[in-house]
């Protein structure tokens, strides 16, 4: 007790004796908010660092001009370029980050002064993210921490702040509509509505600190890092050395590159098909799409057709559970038929999609067999049924003519 009482006076005092946090806890706006801030959110302060570890100053003298002081290291208008090297001092240290954390990268700036923002801001362009923009300043948290900015689910909004302005966007010459894109897309929803962390944010594809667009060579390189199967298949296929001359190059010839939709046929055959971009119809190249759209039609239809009976017969009581097992294994050759796609080829896709139309047909069969058993075991009961009640029936009537007969006898008796 006399030791958690001491400990709490220490800590009181040591507190009390941080005069940059005790000044400017009464001063009003961006003067009071670090104060406010820092000691209750900011990891720094939860391993002991404090106002003068980034900003220098004495931190025991009550005197403004004394505890904010330039013989004691205290550095007045901070300016932006200067950030990424403050940061760095701690964080390129692998001695004292070891300290804290044996198993902490100390390559951020390194990495950061490669990439599109540290280039720019080396040259002076101060309207790119240093560190204090992605992680912000006083309130910098553990990166896994769910309120941290650049946790994946909050780092679209991070980024969105800078490439999502129109008019600093104009001024350097891209497009702002990344972020909006990227909000519709299939990862996203796989991000944020399913809590699928696994699902790309901003940074898995351009980096932590290394933030580049992929360069055109890369592109399905960083799709391949989680999309392996696709990858190998499309640096086989004839389109890999065309596409990867082509603008941003790879993947995203087709799949786009922050609007990412569910694939489906109708990219192969039809009105939007992506490949009538390049091939028409009568080319080898468009005969090809369509055999593989119509082979991929055909599985799904026929899957949901007997997948619908199972289910019917299912719920109708039935046993049909090792049909629904083989189902799935129809639903994972539909699925193969669909990653077969990338090799641009309409052989192996309909090699699978056979495959799977065998066991469809199987399942289908099953779920009719199941259904005509229901229907004849209704039958059956029905019958029984009819049996009972003519059986009651006669009872009820046997009865009934008995007890007119005793009517008939009894007040005679009585
Ligand atoms: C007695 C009050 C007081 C104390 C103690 C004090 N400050 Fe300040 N601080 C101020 C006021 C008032 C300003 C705004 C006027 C100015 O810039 O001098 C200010 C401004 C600042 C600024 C912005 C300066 C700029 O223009 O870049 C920083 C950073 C800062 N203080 C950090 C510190 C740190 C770190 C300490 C402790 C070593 C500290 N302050 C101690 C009152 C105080
Ligand atoms: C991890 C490093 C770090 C620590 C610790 C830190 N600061 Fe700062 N502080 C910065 C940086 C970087 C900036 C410049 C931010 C910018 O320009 O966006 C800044 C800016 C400021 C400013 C100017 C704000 C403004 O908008 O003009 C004040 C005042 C300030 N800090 C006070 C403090 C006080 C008081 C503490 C301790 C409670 C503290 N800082 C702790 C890094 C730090
Ligand atoms: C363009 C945004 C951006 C900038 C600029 C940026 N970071 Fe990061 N930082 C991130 C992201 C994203 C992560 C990873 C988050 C995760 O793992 O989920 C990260 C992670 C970190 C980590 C945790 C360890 C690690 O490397 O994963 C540290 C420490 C860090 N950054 C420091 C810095 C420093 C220091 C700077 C400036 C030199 C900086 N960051 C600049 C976005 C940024
Ligand atoms: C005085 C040394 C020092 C300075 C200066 C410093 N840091 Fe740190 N920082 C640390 C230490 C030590 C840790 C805790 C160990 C860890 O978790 O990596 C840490 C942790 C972090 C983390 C959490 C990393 C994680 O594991 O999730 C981030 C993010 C971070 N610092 C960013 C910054 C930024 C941005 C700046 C500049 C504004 C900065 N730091 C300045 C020493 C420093
Ligand atoms: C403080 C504003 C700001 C923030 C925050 C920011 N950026 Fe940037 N970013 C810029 C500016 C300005 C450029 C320079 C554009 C140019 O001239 O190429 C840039 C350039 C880029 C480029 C290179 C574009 C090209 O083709 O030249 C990429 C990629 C990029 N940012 C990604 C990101 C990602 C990902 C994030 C979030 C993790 C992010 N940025 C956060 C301002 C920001
Ligand atoms: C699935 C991977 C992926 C994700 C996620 C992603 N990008 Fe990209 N991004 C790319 C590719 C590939 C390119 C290059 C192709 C292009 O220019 O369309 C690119 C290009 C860019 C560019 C350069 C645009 C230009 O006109 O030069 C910026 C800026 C950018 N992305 C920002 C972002 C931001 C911000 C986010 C998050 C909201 C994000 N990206 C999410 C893959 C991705
Ligand atoms: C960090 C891992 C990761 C990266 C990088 C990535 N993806 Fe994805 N992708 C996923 C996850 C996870 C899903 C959701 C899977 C699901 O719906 O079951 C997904 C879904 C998709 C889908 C939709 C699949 C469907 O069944 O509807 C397409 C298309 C896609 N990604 C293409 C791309 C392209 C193109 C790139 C590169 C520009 C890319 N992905 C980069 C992880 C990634
Ligand atoms: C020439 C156009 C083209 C290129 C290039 C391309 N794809 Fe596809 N992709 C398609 C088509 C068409 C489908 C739809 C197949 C279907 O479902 O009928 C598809 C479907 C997908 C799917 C979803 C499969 C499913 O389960 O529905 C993913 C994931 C995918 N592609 C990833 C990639 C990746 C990663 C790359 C680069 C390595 C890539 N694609 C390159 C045309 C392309
Ligand atoms: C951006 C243009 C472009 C798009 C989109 C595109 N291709 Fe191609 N494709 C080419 C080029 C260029 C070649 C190689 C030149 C050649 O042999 O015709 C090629 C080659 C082929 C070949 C082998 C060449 C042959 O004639 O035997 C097939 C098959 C093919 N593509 C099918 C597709 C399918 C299927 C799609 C849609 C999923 C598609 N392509 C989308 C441009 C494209």
């Amino acid at each position: 007790m006399r030791t958690i009482v001491l400990a709490i006076l220490a800590c009181a005092s040591a507190l009390a004796a941080d005069t940059c946090v005790e000044c400017h806890s009464v001063l009003e706006g961006p003067l009071q908010k670090p104060a406010a801030l820092f000691p209750k959110q900011d990891v720094h302060a939860r391993h002991n660092f404090t106002c003068v570890d980034c900003h220098g100053g004495d931190p025991t003298q009550t005197d403004p001009d004394a505890s904010m002081n330039k013989a004691k290291g205290f550095k007045r208008g901070l300016n932006r370029t200067s950030i990424p090297a403050l940061c760095a001092k701690c964080h390129s240290d692998a001695n004292l980050m070891h300290k804290f954390a044996p198993q902490q990268r100390v390559d951020q700036y390194a990495q950061y002064q490669t990439s599109v923002h540290g280039k720019l801001l080396a040259k002076g362009d101060d309207t790119v993210a240093t560190c204090v923009d992605c992680h912000s300043v006083h309130d910098i948290r553990e990166v896994k921490d769910g309120n941290s900015p650049v946790h994946p689910l909050r780092l679209p909004e991070t980024c969105a702040r800078c490439h999502s302005d129109a008019e600093l966007m104009t001024k350097h010459k891209i497009k702002s509509d990344q972020f909006a894109e990227y909000r519709t897309s299939v990862h996203w929803e796989a991000l944020a509505k399913r809590g699928d962390l696994s699902a790309p944010s901003c940074a898995s594809c351009h980096g932590n600190h290394g933030a580049t667009p992929p360069a055109v060579s890369s592109v399905a390189a960083v799709c391949g890092t989680c999309h392996v199967l696709y990858e190998n298949l499309y640096n086989k296929s004839p389109h890999q050395p065309v596409f990867s001359s082509m603008g941003a190059g790879g993947c995203t010839v087709c799949h786009g590159a922050h609007a990412i939709q569910h694939p489906g046929p109708s990219m192969l055959a039809g009105e939007n098909a992506v490949c009538a971009q390049c091939h028409d119809a009568a080319s080898n190249g468009g005969a090809e799409a369509i055999k593989m759209a119509v082979a991929i039609d055909k599985l799904s239809a026929e899957l949901e057709r007997a997948g619908g009976l199972l289910e019917k017969a299912r719920s109708a009581g039935m046993e049909v559970s090792e049909a629904q097992m083989k189902h799935g294994e129809g639903k994972e050759a539909l699925l193969k038929a669909r990653v077969a796609v990338h090799a641009f080829r309409a052989a192996p896709v309909e090699n699978a999609a056979n495959a799977g139309m065998a066991i469809a047909a199987e399942t289908l069969k099953a779920g009719e067999q199941a259904l005509k058993e229901r229907d004849s075991r209704r039958v059956g009961l029905a019958l029984s049924l009819i049996t009972i009640l003519i059986t009651l029936a006669g009872l009820w009537m046997a009865i009934r003519v008995k007890d007119s007969q005793g009517e008939a006898a009894g007040p005679a008796r009585r």
